[in-house]
């Protein structure tokens, strides 16, 4: 799946409290086990038994796009599952939530069996707690045979983005509707009756009713009409309506997570998006990426792409940024489409590694899945990874593998650096809810592991180019499911004849694996000591659980001095001794050259000097991805007490020399913190004067490089790097920038059909001029918002509007997001974070998200992902006694309707701000006298 947000604020956070996983391959001593307690009857216990195994799903469902008379929408079905009995039993379970059962003849269900004698049943019934289906026998099932399962039934078409939904929209003042689906993870059981387990993979024949003159789309190509466009549907007679029925091949063996349903009038070219949209060819990018990504893919992965099509659905309502259904890839509009003239630089990557992403789940996800949710990385690690890949293939020259540190890495690195983290892989009998499974779907599967496998994979050319057999692992579990041990395995057996590792495969990566966190590696050159402890963030902070692993891992250090080559040492158990390592004079030693690991690196405060003089000196000297690093470093290891805040602070001195992206966000984003901690202090002023005098060379150097902002920079890392030079002059006043903006917005606002604003600067515009603006300026942005048929537009207008320094406007924007007609659900998350960002909307945001928790709650469906980051996000900048409190007593109100999938991200809160408090108290000092000294020489 994909990130449900691609923004670098923070918009994921973690997680499952880590109980240890016991490993099956690695029989050392088990620290902690969760103690579970077997239910009493079947249907209390949240995963199903072993003892039937579908085989195959005849699924017919017909969705009504109009309202029946009730003002409901509906769609009904009818499903025949055939399932394996591998062991004699007189029950049968299977999911199915939120569905009505209907029959005509008054059997809710009936079973035959396929050959032999069919037992009697004696009652069956929902149990909603567990979502269950639960059919009891008089007879028993017998094992080694067969039996079909089959069940009419009704459901909700409701807009709540779960399972089979209808998602709606305007064109040309004709409101539209349309069905679509989000099985993954746990929805199918919305849809139809199923056994809604990844493992529990079948084949799917499917069919859709549908009015005459829309479209329906699903896994499979309409039958009989391969390579055809406008399939051929047969108009049947149903219930007295006349209809169409589209019945489409049956699917491979596959998991119902990965299930597609659509039913929409849209136009396509496998590429389906509103008529207009294609119209105005903003399918056109996709369509050269799928083509281009499918054929590096199976080069890559050696393995042919296994189905007769692939279709890229956007859709108006979708709340996550894209689903791998297999055959029918899902996507919000603005990560799909893309216009030429509209959208930004950023739009285009985002789009190609979105699109990389989906389609490296058609191998690792679809074709070899995971067994349980407790190991998701193993599907999204490496979709993460291979989608840099991807986007790279596509954008060859966009060096889009460099920002891999920057996007992934730094942002898992705040979530992997908390006591609440939790492990890559939990323990299977951890992850039993649906809540806890959306729990899951964090930075720490997505990012984490991308780099760990890159770190071994790519020095043993098992991943960056294709090796001879490594198609190994895909080939062996095809159509099947696996666990990280799996994997190990493989991998131990293409490094073979490799490089030589301080250990097996499983041993090195079950440290990062299966235990927390991540280490800081603190060097010593005038010793040459090394060593290694658990990073975490909040010194005073204690991991729930110990580790069997003691929190050591087994560490790649690449590493060189100013006069030498690179070095490779690693270090296992927490010291060692390395008289290489021993400097003198003023050379410097750098260590994780291009961050190649996953760990933090500390050194004496003599080295630090060197490093921080040659910054000053010449900072080209130093690769710009360890530029950045050594920013991110010093500040994260000053908000651990190991280093002093003015050491961090000296790390962005020379910055008025940086051109760099990749150090300057790395910079901002740590000064991101800073303004959350002190927006509402005196220091607020001496930042941003410091930060004014920092970015103005940079401004200068953009103004002269685009020709006074006529031309664009070539580099697309310039291209980014202009968009933090305009943010950051227009928002600390340096002369000459909101002039700029305020202009450009001006001209818009006179003749809105003539594009003022270059695309890339669009964003970045709109908030400044929203900023400085008024209710005209406000008003013209909604306006434009509401009209705009460019999604990734649209969402530009969206985030500029909370940038508004004006009380009245942000309340009202904040009662906006209630509203669906005006903010659509999606969206409402990310626009009440955008609010609670900014120095003037953080207590506006809080107390709206206080006085409308229940209701929200109520309204966005439990297992929705959306609660955990409005949690972080409405509390970031949490860091007084008084804030505190008012969490607490937040958490007392709602005990009683719980926090869902929030409930981690609520303790994680609370959790930040006792951190933030004491921080703040025992850094405010330092940082005050840091900045006037800074700001007042010269
Ligand atoms: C798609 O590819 C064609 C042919 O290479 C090219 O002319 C066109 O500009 C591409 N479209 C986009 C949006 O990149
Ligand atoms: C580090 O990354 C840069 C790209 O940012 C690359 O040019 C350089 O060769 C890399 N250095 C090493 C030692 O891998
Ligand atoms: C920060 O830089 C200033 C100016 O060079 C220096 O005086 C100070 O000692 C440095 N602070 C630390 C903690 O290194
Ligand atoms: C402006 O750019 C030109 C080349 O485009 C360069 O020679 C000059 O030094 C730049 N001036 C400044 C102030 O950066
Ligand atoms: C703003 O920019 C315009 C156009 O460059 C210029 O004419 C005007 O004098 C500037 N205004 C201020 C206050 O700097
Ligand atoms: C927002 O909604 C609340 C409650 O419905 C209302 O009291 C308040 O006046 C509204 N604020 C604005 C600015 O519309
Ligand atoms: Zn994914």
């Amino acid at each position: 799946m994909g990130k449900f947000c691609h923004c670098n604020t923070l918009c994921v956070v973690c997680s499952v409290l880590g109980a240890l996983a016991v490993a099956t391959i690695v029989a050392l001593w088990v620290v902690q086990l969760t103690f579970y307690v077997r239910p009493a009857d079947p249907w209390d216990d949240h995963r199903l038994p072993p003892s039937l195994v579908p085989d195959s799903y005849h699924v017919t469902l017909w969705p009504r796009l109009h309202p029946d008379g009730h003002g409901m929408f509906i769609f009904t079905g009818t499903s025949r599952v055939r399932f394996n009995c591998s062991r004699d039993t007189n029950l049968i379970l299977l999911h199915s939530d939120k569905l009505t059962l209907t029959s005509k003849d008054g059997h809710l269900v009936k079973l035959t069996a396929v050959s032999g004698s069919t037992p009697v049943i004696r009652k069956s019934w929902l149990h909603p707690t567990n979502q269950y289906l639960v059919v009891q026998l008089n007879g028993v099932l017998r094992a080694g045979e067969a039996y079909d399962l089959y069940t009419e039934f009704e459901g909700q078409l409701a807009d709540d983005l779960e399972g089979f939904y209808r998602s709606m929209y305007n064109e040309d003042g004709v409101e539209k509707i349309l069905a679509t689906s989000q099985m993954h993870p746990t929805h199918a059981r919305k849809t139809f009756p199923c056994f809604d387990e990844p493992a529990m993979k079948a084949v799917f024949h499917i069919t859709l009713v549908h009015e005459r003159g829309t479209v329906a789309l699903s896994n499979g190509l309409e039958t009989g009409q391969a390579f055809s466009y406008c399939p051929e549907v047969v108009d049947t007679v149903i219930d007295g309506s006349l209809v169409t029925r589209t019945t489409f091949e049956p699917t491979k063996r596959m998991s119902t997570y990965l299930l597609a349903l659509v039913v929409s009038d849209y136009s396509n070219v496998r590429i389906w998006a509103r008529k207009k949209a294609i119209d105005a060819d903003q399918g056109e990018l996709a369509l050269n990426l799928t083509g281009s990504v499918l054929n590096f893919l199976e080069t890559y992965y050696d393995i042919p792409y296994p189905l007769s099509k692939s279709d890229h659905i956007a859709l108006p309502d979708f709340y996550f940024g894209a689903m791998e259904n297999w055959g029918l890839v899902t996507y919000k509009e603005a990560n799909l489409l893309y216009d030429v003239t509209i959208s930004s630089n950023g739009d285009r990557e985002t789009t190609a590694s979105i699109i990389a992403h989906e389609m490296a789940h058609m191998w690792f996800g679809n074709l070899v899945t995971l067994k349980w949710w407790n190991e998701v990385w193993l599907n999204e690690g490496f979709a993460t990874y291979v989608s840099y890949l991807g986007a790279d293939y596509a954008e060859p020259t966009w060096d889009i593998k460099d920002l891999f540190v920057l996007n992934e890495v730094h942002r898992v690195f705040t979530i992997d650096a908390l006591a609440t983290s939790h492990p890559l892989s939990s323990e299977e009998e951890s992850i039993q809810t649906p809540a806890q499974i959306a729990e899951l779907f964090d930075a720490i599967s997505y990012s984490k592991v991308g780099w760990n496998l890159k770190k071994y994979c790519s020095q043993h050319h098992w991943i960056d180019s294709k090796p001879k057999n490594q198609s190994t692992y895909l080939t062996s579990f095809a159509y099947g499911n696996t666990e990280s041990s799996d994997l190990w395995e493989h991998l131990q057996q293409v490094n073979n004849n490799g490089i030589s590792l301080p250990g097996k495969v499983n041993e090195i990566m079950n440290h990062w694996t299966l235990q927390m966190g991540f280490p800081v590696v603190t060097i010593d050159t005038r010793m040459g000591q090394l060593s290694q402890t658990h990073f975490l963030l909040d010194p005073e902070s204690k991991p729930k659980s110990r580790s069997e692993f003691n929190y050591e891992w087994i560490v790649p250090i690449q590493w060189r001095k100013s006069s030498q080559e690179i070095s490779l040492t690693w270090l296992s158990g927490r010291h060692a001794l390395n008289n290489n390592m021993k400097t003198s004079g003023d050379e410097w030693l750098l260590a994780n050259i291009n961050i190649t690991g996953y760990f933090r690196v500390n050194y004496d405060s003599e080295n630090w000097d060197r490093l921080l003089n040659q910054l000053n000196t010449d900072h080209k000297v130093l690769p710009v991805i360890n530029r950045a690093q050594l920013i991110d470093d010093a500040f994260n290891l000053a908000r651990a007490n190991i280093i002093p805040i003015s050491l961090a602070l000296n790390t962005t001195r020379y910055l008025h020399q940086e051109t760099g992206y990749i150090p300057w966000k790395s910079a901002l984003n740590n000064f991101d913190y800073l303004y959350l901690m002190f927006g509402k202090s005196d220091i607020y002023i001496l930042l941003q004067r410091y930060l004014k005098k920092q970015v103005e060379p940079l401004f200068l150097h953009f103004k002269n490089i685009t020709l006074d902002w006529v031309n664009v920079p070539e580099e697309h890392s310039d291209q980014y790097n202009q968009v933090n030079a305009l943010w950051v002059a227009c928002s600390t006043g340096v002369d000459g920038c909101q002039n700029l903006t305020r202009m450009w917005f001006r001209q818009w606002m006179e003749q809105p059909e003539i594009s003022w604003i270059h695309p890339n600067l669009r964003a970045t515009v709109y908030c400044s001029a929203i900023a400085e603006g008024g209710t005209e300026e406000w008003d013209f942005a909604w306006k434009m918002m509401k009209n705009s048929s460019v999604a990734s537009e649209s969402d530009k207008l969206r985030a500029a509007l909370s940038c508004s320094r004006d009380t009245w406007l942000l309340n009202r924007y904040l009662n906006f997001t209630l509203d669906q007609d005006k903010i659509r659900k999606q969206d409402a998350t990310s626009t009440i974070v955008s609010i609670a960002r900014s120095v003037h909307g953080q207590m506006l945001a809080w107390d709206f998200v206080r006085r409308n928790w229940e209701y929200m709650f109520t309204q966005y469906g439990v297992g929705s992902f959306s609660f955990a980051s409005l949690i972080s996000g409405v509390t970031a900048s949490f860091s007084t006694e008084e804030e505190l409190s008012q969490l607490l007593q937040f958490k007392m109100d709602n005990a009683a309707a719980g926090f869902g999938s929030a409930t981690t991200a609520l303790e994680q809160a609370l959790e930040r701000t006792r951190a933030n408090i004491r921080w703040v108290s025992g850094k405010e000092q330092e940082i005050r006298s840091w900045f006037l000294h800074e700001t007042s020489s010269k």
